[in-house]
């Protein structure tokens, strides 16, 4: 594929031309796109690629009423949770997740640690949490400018960089990991930030699991927030989509289609 940098585009392909080499463009299109989709997004958009993973139940929801989401698909599934963090360069969540699940965000030896990100408002954060054993893996907490100083400090001591921010949106988040160098950055946020994720319009793709289990109940949380969609003729469509079924459970795959 031509690189879609601006600065490079074509030039390599026309020098090697010009030194009487054949060069084949477009072979596999689709599929060298896709190989460096985290890297084409960074070029075209000036972001990284935004990934929202979730996993539910086959009611539709990403946890208990009461919470508690550990495991809502089998070990297979979360394998290859495993493996998808270790082609990322970061892992979101919001401080809520971090409350409810204490989770590692780690690829569990199947490759890199991504870095993993914390957005959280008041630093109203558990304490000690998997996330702060920052000898497995870098941990990044955003946060608001008025945070408290103590648990900053504590964070700090543990090795975790805390950044704050006058705008703690999903959008300043990714521009920040942007500026880091980053490709890919993949959202394991619960309902409210990942709602709030793509309506900043920072998500190109999802991937949800779907696991052959029922947990009912009205309020326990579904995978998005609100969006202010109204009439079904709004809701956001996926396309180039997917379907895997892994064990017993589904992964769907798919690309938000933009207007
Ligand atoms: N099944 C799954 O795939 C899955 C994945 C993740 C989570 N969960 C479940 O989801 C539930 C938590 O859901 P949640 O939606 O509260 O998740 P969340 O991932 O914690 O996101 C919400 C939190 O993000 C922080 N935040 C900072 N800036 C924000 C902004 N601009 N907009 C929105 N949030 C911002 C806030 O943390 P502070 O309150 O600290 O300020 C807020 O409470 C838990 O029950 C968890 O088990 C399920």
């Amino acid at each position: 594929m031509v690189d879609p940098d601006p600065r490079v585009a074509g030039s390599g392909i026309e020098r090697l031309r010009q030194a009487g080499i054949e060069v084949v463009v477009g072979v596999e299109e689709a599929a060298c796109q896709r190989l460096n989709e985290g890297f084409v997004c960074r070029i075209l958009h000036q972001r990284p690629l935004g990934l929202l993973k979730f996993a539910m139940t086959l009611d539709g929801k990403i946890a208990t009423a009461t919470g508690q989401s550990q495991w809502i698909t089998g070990p297979s599934a979360r394998a290859e949770v495993h493996r998808l963090r270790a082609t990322c360069d970061a892992v979101v969540v919001g401080g809520n997740t971090v409350r409810c699940d204490n989770p590692q965000l780690t690829s569990h030896g199947h490759g890199h640690n991504p870095t993993r990100v914390v957005m959280s408002r008041q630093l109203n954060l558990p304490w000690p949490a998997s996330l702060w054993q920052t000898e497995v893996a870098a941990t990044v907490v955003f946060t608001s400018l008025d945070a408290p100083a103590a648990p900053a400090a504590a964070l700090t001591k543990a090795g975790v960089e805390v950044i704050r921010l006058t705008q703690l949106t999903p959008q300043a988040i990714t521009h920040q990991l942007y500026v880091r160098g980053y490709a890919v950055v993949l959202w394991e946020c619960g309902g409210i930030l990942a709602a709030a994720a793509l309506k900043d319009n920072i998500i190109d793709k999802v991937w949800a699991f779907v696991a052959p289990k029922l947990v009912g109940g009205q309020a326990a949380p579904t995978p998005l927030g609100d969006l202010g969609i109204n009439q079904m003729g709004e809701a956001i469509p996926l396309e180039r989509l997917t379907y895997r079924s892994i064990e017993e459970d589904l992964l769907i795959e798919g690309y938000v289609k933009r207007a």
